[in-house]
């Protein structure tokens, strides 16, 4: 997605305001202490500090911001030293010492041995590992849940017959470039990946255009270049700017993609609900989600979001965070066995009527009804929790409905 110029504030209203004025007196000091930023250097959340601690306090936390590691620095692997996993006469291990991991996989005669660098994933980890000169997608990942190794998400279809397949899937150029694209920074030089200045995760440069410029002008004493505001956007706005990397509503109807797999593209599931409305901020993934803070897993403190639009109903009852869990968990298993029941397959609607499509008119006339259920723990009964076919991953699906017994996962 493009950002407009006319969305850039301009510089003359902003050189009068008061909070721009108190935030440079704050910077002077700093400002003389820094030295002159290079490419890499503005990628780093340390040549923001002095300036913006509100963002730079938690954002390394996030997961985004630790959606790569790399090796000797591989907090997964540290902690443990020797993972194996074996299937249809193939075994994988993934030993770690002195702060190095090796992958290797065996037939029982012959065996392929690398050292891991790139590991995918903040919680789960996938090793993206370089063979040949070419990069590959390891078969096996390490997942929490289960604290250990199991086939890769979406490869469970790959059948090795060699060796090499069972080492891992090929990636050509384009899709190594995209895979570090969106969990790396600084990686992507003139479209070619570049890995010599990589920074691991995503930096505050890769949601902000022209840091660097905007940095270099903050030290100068220039002031006048200003990253692109992002708070303009509208909430469809937002959700394809998010959805360069968790995929928009369009990349997902165009790419024709079904089923359970997509409860991860959040745009999209959001977008299908009756709530949202491209123009309303309250239904922003910002309104939910500070992308500089770790996400908020406590179920309740979401309660407020929701009902910035809905009221409370005075009969529905209020419910514990123990009960909240219970249903949660019990919605989740009736769409997993509904979805899984054949006889349901054809009771799906069929996809993707953008629901948003109703008129802006009509939405602020009906004011959005009230739950005759409950007051609080919204997101346990309406963000049904959701499993992806075969994998060890759990979404909270942002279609956000009236999820029905016997109803399967609609898309
Ligand atoms: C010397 C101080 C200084 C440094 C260093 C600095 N900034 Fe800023 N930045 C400012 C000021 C002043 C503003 C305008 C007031 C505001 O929005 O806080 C600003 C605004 C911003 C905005 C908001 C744009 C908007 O219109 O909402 C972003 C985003 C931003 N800076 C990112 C960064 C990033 C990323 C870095 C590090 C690469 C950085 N800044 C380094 C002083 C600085
Ligand atoms: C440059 C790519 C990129 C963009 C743009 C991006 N994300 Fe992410 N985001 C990721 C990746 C990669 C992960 C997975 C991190 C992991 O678990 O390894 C992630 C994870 C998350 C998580 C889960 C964090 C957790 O703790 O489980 C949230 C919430 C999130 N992103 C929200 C947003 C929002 C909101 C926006 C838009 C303002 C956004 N993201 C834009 C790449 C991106
Ligand atoms: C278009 C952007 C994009 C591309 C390309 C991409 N990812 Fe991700 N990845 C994400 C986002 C966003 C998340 C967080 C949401 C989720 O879990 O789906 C994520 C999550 C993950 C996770 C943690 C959850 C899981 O699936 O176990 C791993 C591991 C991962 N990606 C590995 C990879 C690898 C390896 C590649 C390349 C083969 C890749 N990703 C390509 C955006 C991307
Ligand atoms: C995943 C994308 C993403 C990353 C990474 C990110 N930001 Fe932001 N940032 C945003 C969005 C979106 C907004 C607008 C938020 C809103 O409207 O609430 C924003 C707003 C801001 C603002 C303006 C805040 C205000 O109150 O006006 C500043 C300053 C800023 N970011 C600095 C940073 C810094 C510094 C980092 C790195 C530590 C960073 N951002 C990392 C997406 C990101
Ligand atoms: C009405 C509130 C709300 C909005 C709007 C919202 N989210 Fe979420 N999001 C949540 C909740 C609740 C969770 C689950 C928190 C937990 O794990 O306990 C979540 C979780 C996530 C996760 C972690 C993986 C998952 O799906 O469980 C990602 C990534 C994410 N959101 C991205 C987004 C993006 C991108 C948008 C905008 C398209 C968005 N969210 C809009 C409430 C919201
Ligand atoms: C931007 C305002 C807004 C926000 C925020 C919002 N909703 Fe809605 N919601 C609506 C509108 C408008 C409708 C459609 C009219 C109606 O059903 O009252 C709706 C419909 C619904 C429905 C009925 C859907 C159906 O399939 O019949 C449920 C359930 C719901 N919302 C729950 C929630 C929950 C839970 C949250 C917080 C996670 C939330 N809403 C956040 C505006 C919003
Ligand atoms: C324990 C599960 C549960 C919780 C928690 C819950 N709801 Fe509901 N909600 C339901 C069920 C079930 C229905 C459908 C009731 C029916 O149609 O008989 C519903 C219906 C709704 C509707 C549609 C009402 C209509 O007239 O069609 C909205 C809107 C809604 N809930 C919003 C919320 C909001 C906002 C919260 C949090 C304050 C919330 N719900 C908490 C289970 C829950």
């Amino acid at each position: 997605m493009m950002l407009s110029n006319s969305m850039r504030p301009s510089t003359s209203s902003r050189r009068g305001g008061v909070r721009l004025a108190l935030r440079l007196a704050q910077c002077v000091v700093v400002m003389v202490a820094l030295v002159s930023p290079g490419r890499a250097a503005s990628h780093g959340v340390s040549a923001c500090a002095s300036c913006h601690r509100a963002q730079t306090d938690f954002q390394p936390q996030s997961q985004m911001a630790r959606a790569l590691e790399i090796a000797r620095n591989n907090s997964v692997l540290e902690s443990r030293d020797r993972l194996t996993f074996a299937q249809a006469g193939y075994t994988w291990t993934v030993s770690t010492r002195d702060g190095r991991s090796i992958y290797s996989v065996t037939d029982g005669s012959q065996t392929i041995s690398v050292p891991i660098v790139w590991g995918f994933g903040a919680g789960n980890q996938t090793w993206v590992l370089e063979r040949d000169g070419h990069f590959y997608e390891s078969l096996v990942s390490y997942y929490p849940t289960i604290h250990g190794l199991d086939i890769t998400t979406g490869d469970a279809t790959i059948h090795p017959h060699t060796l090499e397949q069972a080492f891992g899937r090929r990636l050509d150029p384009t899709d190594a470039r995209t895979c570090f694209g969106c969990h790396a920074s600084n990686d992507v030089v003139d479209g070619k990946l570049d890995l010599t200045a990589i920074h691991p995760g995503i930096s505050c440069a890769h949601c902000h255009g022209e840091t660097l410029q905007h940095l270099n002008s903050m030290l100068s004493g220039d002031l006048t270049v200003y990253p692109t505001d992002l708070s303009r956007m509208d909430a469809e706005d937002i959700s394809d700017f998010c959805g360069r990397c968790h995929r928009s509503f369009e990349t997902v109807v165009r790419s024709h993609w079904h089923g359970e797999a997509t409860v991860r593209f959040q745009p999209y599931r959001l977008e299908l609900s009756a709530c949202f409305n491209g123009a309303d901020s309250r239904i922003s993934c910002v309104a939910c989600h500070d992308p500089h803070k770790p996400l908020v897993t406590r179920l309740s403190w979401y309660d407020a979001k929701c009902l910035a639009c809905h009221t409370l109903n005075p009969h529905a009852r209020s419910i514990t965070d123990a009960q909240a869990d219970r249903a949660s968990h019990s919605i989740a298993a009736e769409i997993a066995a509904a979805s899984a029941s054949p006889q349901h397959a054809s009771a799906a609607p069929a996809a993707a009527e953008k629901v948003t499509a109703m008129a802006p008119a009509a939405l602020a006339s009906s004011r959005p009804r009230s739950c005759p259920v409950a007051t609080s723990h919204c997101i346990a009964c309406h963000m049904p929790l959701t499993q992806m076919l075969g994998g060890h991953l759990w979404f909270y699906d942002h279609y956000i409905r009236v999820a029905r017994p016997g109803q399967p996962y609609p898309d």
